[in-house]
C-alpha cells in the first residue's frame, strides 16, 4: 500500500526546527513514496516517482488548474513560463533560450565568463583584509544580482536601486507571519510593482535604442516564434531574476559550508581546481538550494506507484529527498565529489528543467574556486549556521567565516 497519511512527517519537515538537517525526515517520508495529506494534497518523495511526475504530460504547472488554487493565483497578471504549460510555455521558453545561450546555442551567457570572474574578484578584494566575513552578505548575495543586471542590460547607475528591490522581494518570500512585521510583506509587494515598472521602462527604451543585452534582443527579435509582447518580456525578466537569485546564493553558501565541513575536499579543490565541476554537481545533489517544488496540478486522474491521484489535486515534489534516495544513489548521505552517474534533481527534470542551469553552474564554479584559492585558512564561526525560514529554498541566512589564521 503506497498511500498513507504522513501529516506528521511533513509537518515536522516544514517546521523551522528541522531546517538545519531535514534529511533523516526525508528518509522517513520515503517509506511512503506517494503520501496523501489530510487536505487532499499528495507528497512524492522517491526519485523514480518524482521523475515520472516531472515527465508526465498530464501534470500542469499552471496554478489555475488546481481545484483549490493557493494564495498568489489571483496576483499573477501575465504568468511567466515557469507557471505555464505547453504550448505557451514552450514558445516563451524557446524565445528566451535563443538569446540566453547554452547548452543549445551560443548566446549571452557564453560571453559572460570574463564578467563573472571580474565580479567575483572584486567582491573578494573588498573583504580581503577582514578577520571575519559573512559569506552571504559580503559575497553570495550581491554576486548573482550583479550578474543578472549585466545580462539584462540594467545601466550601472541603476544597479543599487535594482539591488534594493531584489532584497525586499527576497525578504518577503521568506516572510513569517508569526514573527515578522507586515511591513516586510508590503515592502515586497511594492518592490515587485516598482521592479516591473522599471523593467517595462527599459524595454520601451530598448525598442528604439537596442544594445547587446537580453532585454534589447527580446524587444527587437523577429525569430521563428515572432516577438514577445512587452508584458511577456517583463514577466520573463522578473522570472529570471527571482528564479535565479536566492537559488544561486544558496548553492554558493551551501557549497562553502559543505567544503568547510569536509576540509580534505577543500584542500583537494585548492590543489586541483578542475574538481569544481563534479563537485558542483555533487552539491546540487547533496545540499541543493531547491528542496521542494510546492505544487503541480493533475489535469486528469493519474496513477503513481499504484496510487490514483484525482484530477485537480495539488502534488508536492520533494526534490532533495529524491536526490538522497538509496534506491537511486549509492551511499546517498555521503558527500562524494568523485561520484559518477550523478543525475540529481537539483535543477528539476522534464520540460521545466532549470533554464539558468548553465549560468548557475558557471557562477558557482568560479565562486568556489576563487574563494578557496584566495580566502586564507577559512574557518566556520558557528555550525550549524542560522537558516532562512523557507523549507522550499533552503540555505543559511548568514555564514560567518574567520580568515587569515586570526
Ligand atoms: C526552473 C533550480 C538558477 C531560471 C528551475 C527548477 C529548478 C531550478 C528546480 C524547476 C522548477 C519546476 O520544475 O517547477 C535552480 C537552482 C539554481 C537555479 C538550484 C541555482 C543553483 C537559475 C538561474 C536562472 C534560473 C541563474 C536564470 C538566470 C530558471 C527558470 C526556470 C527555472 C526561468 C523555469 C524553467 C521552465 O519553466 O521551463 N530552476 N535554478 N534558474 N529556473 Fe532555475
Amino acid at each position: 500500500m503506497t498511500t498513507t497519511e504522513t501529516p506528521d512527517t511533513l509537518r515536522r519537515i516544514l517546521d523551522y526546527s528541522s531546517r538545519a538537517d531535514p534529511y533523516p525526515l526525508y528518509a522517513e517520508l520515503r517509506k511512503t513514496p506517494v503520501a496523501r495529506q489530510e487536505d487532499g494534497s499528495y507528497v512524492i518523495s522517491t526519485y523514480r516517482e518524482i521523475t515520472d511526475i516531472l515527465h508526465d504530460p498530464h501534470l500542469s504547472s499552471d496554478i489555475r488548474n488546481l481545484s483549490h488554487p493557493t494564495a498568489g493565483a489571483e496576483e499573477q497578471t501575465t504568468p511567466a513560463f515557469i507557471n505555464l504549460d505547453p504550448p505557451e510555455h514552450d514558445r516563451l521558453r524557446r524565445m528566451a533560450m535563443r538569446h540566453f545561450g547554452p547548452p543549445h546555442t551560443p548566446g549571452l551567457v557564453t560571453g559572460m565568463e570574463p564578467a563573472l570572474s571580474s565580479i567575483v574578484g572584486g567582491l573578494i578584494d573588498d573583504f580581503a583584509g577582514k578577520e571575519q566575513i559573512d559569506l552571504v552578505d559580503d559575497f553570495a548575495y550581491p554576486f548573482p544580482v550583479t550578474v543578472i543586471c549585466h545580462l539584462l542590460g540594467v545601466p550601472r547607475e541603476d544597479e543599487p536601486r535594482f539591488h534594493l528591490w531584489v532584497n525586499d522581494i527576497i525578504d518577503s518570500i521568506d516572510y513569517n507571519p508569526k514573527t515578522d512585521p507586515k511591513e516586510k510583506l508590503d515592502n515586497g509587494i511594492q518592490a515587485r510593482k516598482d521592479l516591473r515598472q522599471y523593467i517595462g521602462g527599459l524595454v520601451e527604451q530598448r525598442h528604439g535604442r537596442p544594445g547587446d543585452d537580453l532585454l534589447s534582443r527580446l524587444a527587437n527579435d523577429d525569430g521563428p516564434d515572432g516577438r514577445m509582447t512587452d508584458e511577456e518580456i517583463v514577466a520573463t525578466a522578473n522570472l529570471l531574476l527571482i528564479a535565479g537569485h536566492e537559488t544561486t546564493v544558496n548553492l554558493i553558501t551551501n557549497g562553502m559550508l559543505t567544503l568547510l565541513r569536509h576540509p580534505q575536499v577543500l584542500q583537494r579543490l585548492r590543489e586541483q581546481p578542475d574538481l569544481v565541476v563534479p563537485l558542483t554537481e555533487e552539491l546540487l545533489r547533496y545540499e541543493p538550494p531547491v528542496h521542494i517544488i510546492p505544487w503541480r496540478a493533475a489535469y486528469s486522474d493519474i496513477t503513481v506507484a499504484d496510487t490514483v491521484i484525482p484530477k485537480g489535486s495539488q502534488i508536492m515534489l520533494m526534490l532533495a529527498s529524491g536526490s538522497r534516495d538509496p534506491n537511486r544513489f549509492h551511499d546517498p548521505d555521503r558527500f562524494d565529489p568523485d561520484r559518477r552517474d550523478n543525475q540529481h534533481l537539483g535543477f528539476g527534470s522534464g520540460i521545466h528543467l532549470c533554464f539558468g542551469g548553465p549560468l548557475a553552474r558557471r557562477e558557482t564554479q568560479i565562486a568556489l574556486t576563487e574563494l578557496v584559492r584566495r580566502v586564507d585558512r577559512p574557518r566556520l564561526v558557528a555550525d550549524p549556521p542560522q537558516y532562512r525560514r523557507s523549507p522550499v529554498l533552503r540555505g543559511p541566512i548568514h555564514l560567518h567565516i574567520e580568515q587569515n589564521g586570526n
